[in-house]
């Protein structure tokens, strides 16, 4: 039977830098989808899926980001004393929403050194990986479903997508077998492999469920790609030592680390709003209508 899967694990240390200047000061977790935050709404997810507590690994320039769901008094006093009830309750409802520790990665050596700074705190049990760029709207949650699998066939569990080819460096890539219906055998796991290079198109996004035994392959495994420890190389030990499933998940993901991925995410987001969803869609139709009469 294996152990109930109750930790996320959320690395928000890294830089942000392909949305510079935006990031400078600002946290790019902190940049909305919308008007909430993107680690909200990653943390909504982890909470929809059950789970009770979240690890933060931040870095320099991250404490807003606790700040963000810890109460504001001076907010909620000015908020009462007028009277906006609505927004009163909004911003109450997120300083409740989650348990959540922070540890501070202090060096900036990788995702699976961000990961590894979260051994005490998770542990001897599975825990979830989220990387908040990847947001992911399912009607399942994506954390959910990777759980469920977790559970059925107790062995690590990676999310995967298949992504065009040329797009194939930005990801860590899998081979394996289909054993299933989205359900693959993982074999070989490659970080930003070269097109050519490339074991498949299959693309490892942001959400695993891991044993603890990660932990142990993490401390031992060396410096790799960009002199950082990767958290793809210890699960190349995982797959190889005892068992990993890739899962192509249901649901839309948008990399909100890249400009263009994080404006679709907002306009789609914004397009199944009720309150701004019809008059956005009007303007965006109106907007392509003008620039293609301005081409003709
Ligand atoms: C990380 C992982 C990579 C994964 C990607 C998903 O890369 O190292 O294996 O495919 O997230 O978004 P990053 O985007 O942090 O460079």
């Amino acid at each position: 039977m294996s152990k109930t899967v109750r930790k996320a694990v959320i690395p928000v240390a890294g830089l942000g830098t392909r949305l510079l200047p935006a990031t400078k000061v600002v946290p790019k977790e902190l940049l909305p989808i919308v008007d909430t935050p993107a680690i909200q709404v990653v943390i909504e997810e982890v909470l929809a899926s059950g789970l009770q507590e979240v690890i933060l690994v931040t870095g320099r320039g991250k404490g807003a980001i606790e700040d963000h769901f810890d109460h504001s008094y001076e907010l909620e006093d000015i908020l009462t004393r007028r009277a906006k009830t609505d927004q009163l309750n909004s911003v109450r409802r997120i300083s409740k929403l989650v348990r959540a520790v922070s540890i501070r990665q202090k060096q900036p050596l990788g995702l699976g050194h961000a990961v590894l700074c979260a051994k005490e705190a998770v542990g001897d049990e599975p825990f979830v990986v989220i990387l908040p760029d990847d947001i992911i709207a399912a009607k399942v949650p994506c954390t959910r479903q990777l759980i469920d699998v977790y559970h059925k066939y107790n062995a690590g569990v990676v999310s995967l997508l298949p992504v065009p080819e040329e797009h194939v460096s930005r990801y860590g890539i899998v081979h394996g077998e289909h054993w299933a219906p989205r359900l693959h055998r993982i074999r070989t796991l490659v970080e930003k492999p070269k097109r050519e290079e490339a074991p498949s198109n299959l693309a490892i996004i942001g959400r695993y469920v891991l044993p603890p035994k990660v932990f142990t392959y993490l401390e031992e495994t060396p410096r790799g790609a960009d002199g950082e420890i990767q958290l793809t190389d210890a699960l190349q030990r995982l797959a190889r030592e005892r068992a990993l499933i890739g899962y192509e998940y249901i649901g839309e993901r948008h990399d909100i680390g890249d400009k263009l991925g994080f404006l679709k995410c907002n306009i789609r987001h914004a397009l199944q709003r009720e309150d701004i969803g019809p008059e956005l869609r009007q303007y965006l139709r109106e907007l392509v209508s003008a620039e293609q009469e301005s081409q003709s």
